[in-house]
């Protein structure tokens, strides 16, 4: 069911600065910021050849990375995303196969403007997982 990995996304306390690491001592491309304040989040996407990173830092209060910053304070992975045809009909197959969709199981619009959902972490080996339509 699962297809491409669209990408792996790491929360960092400093986005400036981990956008200026990726750009410099890593030499990739790297996208200007882009706020997302219904997600929370304030993210630059690195774009290579096979897939793309996101870098992730808090916006606003109740910001869903902070509690993971918190504990990771020099950031970490915070989740992968894999793409799927048909967002719906793959809930409808997590449901059935015992996983916790994160929310009321509805898709939200995701930072490329497609579906998403969120897979509870503790269903897949302590990995949070998205899911985006591609
Ligand atoms: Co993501």
């Amino acid at each position: 069911m699962i297809g491409r990995l669209n990408h792996v996304a790491i929360a960092v306390p400093d986005l400036d600065a981990a956008a200026a690491t990726y750009r410099g001592a890593l030499g990739a491309t790297v996208s200007d910021v882009q706020d997302e304040p219904d997600h929370g989040v304030r993210v630059v996407f690195v774009e290579l050849p096979n897939t793309k990173i996101e870098l992730l830092e808090p916006m606003g209060e109740g910001s869903p990375i902070q509690a993971f910053l918190d504990k990771n304070p020099s950031g970490g992975m915070h989740h992968v995303c894999y793409e799927v045809d048909d967002i719906l009909a793959a809930r409808d197959r997590l449901k059935q196969e015992g996983a916790r969709i994160i929310g009321n199981g509805e898709p939200k619009i995701g930072a490329h403007g497609k579906p998403v959902l969120f897979l509870h972490p503790k269903d897949f080996n302590g990995t949070l997982v998205e899911l985006e339509q591609a």
